[in-house]
């Protein structure tokens, strides 16, 4: 009796839990605490399968960090397979279980972990993760547990809740499969070898990994800069991975804002003049003027390059790249070659593009601290995205330090 007390504490408290929280995110944060609380376990989080994706995401956590947004590939990590197979799991240790190598999941786990599915009859809708019990997991303590997860999931399935990650949907840019080699010589390197990826209308999309992964590769290939060897690049759902050179360059000029680590300005024109250059050929420009004083250097029109400091021409690049009121702004490392206020600058520039004109960007960067104020970060490793995360609460630039 003792025991069944446990459960239905549990169950009456997340009754209570959903029945008073407004949003599915509320909810599964406070059933979570409820659980590690009655179950005694130290830290645990929520993953909840995405509608539009076969991924699995953390919709709740309780560890010191936030770690919301993180996710896993149906089958992948152990959160992922113990989702695809619908059987709990203990598991010592799951940070160095090899399952978890190279999957988000790794660093939600304990010492010692308990993983539940979240499921009913008619489907899965995620997984529990409880770590670090105060004793040893026992039968009783699974069961209350499972049947709380049975529980939730029921409720979720009754009002037909569904978990979106990424709120707007429309998708921009595809890659399908995409392949990129290069010749070195005799050799064949392959540098991407099968990206999948869908870039979202009005999204901040990070794209972080160590030097050479093909960070740079995969930006001009979805700029029309660079060709892929294989695969499919789709523009608005359409099949764009054969332009002809005209499709091309009508592409370009309408579509992609380019910003460079290195500023390539055109040194014998003024700051104004390279930006008017760009806007006399492109479809729909916006006033040069105005995208100078945007990037507050309404003083420095009549300046050339080299009579400006780096952070100066790199926000001209800026204005050169919005003035063609492009859909997407590929941004590769903009702040690498600047100092920590002046790339805080850029990026509060960034910022204000993709909040107040809703433009698309894609930047790459060395730096994590940048991440955290984009919508979602993937991470490029060996060829292929290793991990694509969404950010649930993103920061706002002027909050980042480095
Ligand atoms: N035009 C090219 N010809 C041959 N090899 C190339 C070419 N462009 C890139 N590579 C190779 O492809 C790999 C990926 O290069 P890429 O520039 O995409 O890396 P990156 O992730 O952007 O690196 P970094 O962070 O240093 O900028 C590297 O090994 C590079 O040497
Ligand atoms: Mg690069």
């Amino acid at each position: 009796m003792a025991n069944d007390s446990r459960f239905i504490k549990a169950i009456y408290s997340i009754m209570d839990a959903l029945k008073s929280s407004t949003q599915l995110a509320e909810s599964m944060e406070s059933s979570l605490n409820i659980l590690c609380s009655i179950l005694e376990c130290k830290s645990g989080s929520f993953w909840m399968q995405s509608i539009e994706e076969k991924r699995v995401y953390v919709i709740a956590s309780n560890g010191p960090e936030d770690k919301t947004g993180y996710s896993v590939n149906i089958g992948e990590g152990i959160i992922g397979a113990v989702h695809q197979s619908g059987l709990r799991e203990i598991v010592k240790d799951g940070m160095h279980d090899p399952r978890t190598a190279d999957t988000d999941d790794a660093s939600l786990f304990g010492s010692l972990s308990l993983v539940v599915p979240m499921k009913t009859l008619h489907g899965s809708y995620g997984v529990l993760l409880l770590n670090d019990p105060s004793r040893p997991f026992d039968e009783e303590t699974i069961r209350v547990a499972e049947n709380c997860c049975a529980f939730i999931a029921l409720d979720i399935e009754e009002k037909g809740l569904a978990f979106k990650p990424i709120k707007n949907k429309n998708i921009l840019v595809s890659l399908r499969d995409v392949i990129k080699e290069f010749q070195n010589g005799d050799e064949l390197h392959r540098v991407l070898k099968g990206i999948d990826l869908d870039v979202y209308e009005g999204e901040l999309l990070v794209v972080l990994g160590e030097s050479g992964c093909g960070k740079s590769t995969m930006l001009n290939i979805i700029g029309g800069m660079d060709q892929a060897t294989d695969g499919q690049l789709l523009i608005e759902g359409k099949d764009f991975s054969h332009p002809t050179e005209a499709e091309l360059t009508q592409f370009r000029r309408d579509y992609i804002g380019f910003i460079f680590q290195s500023y390539n300005l055109m040194p014998n024109l003024t700051a104004l003049e390279n930006i008017e250059f760009i806007a006399e050929i492109s479809q729909h420009p916006l006033e040069s003027e105005e995208m100078l004083e945007l990037v507050d250097l309404g003083d420095k029109a009549g300046n050339y390059p080299s009579s400006m400091s780096g952070g100066q021409q790199q926000r001209v690049c800026i204005a050169r790249a919005i003035v063609k009121n492009p859909k997407i702004i590929l941004a590769d490392e903009p702040t690498a070659a600047l100092d920590f206020h002046t790339g805080q600058d850029v990026l509060k520039l960034i910022e204000q593009i993709v909040q107040d004109r809703g433009t698309t960007v894609i930047m790459v960067t060395h730096n994590i601290e940048i991440a955290k104020m984009a919508n979602r970060v993937i991470r490029l490793k060996d060829g292929r995205i290793s991990s694509i995360r969404v950010n649930m609460h993103p920061r706002h630039a002027e909050e980042l330090s480095w």
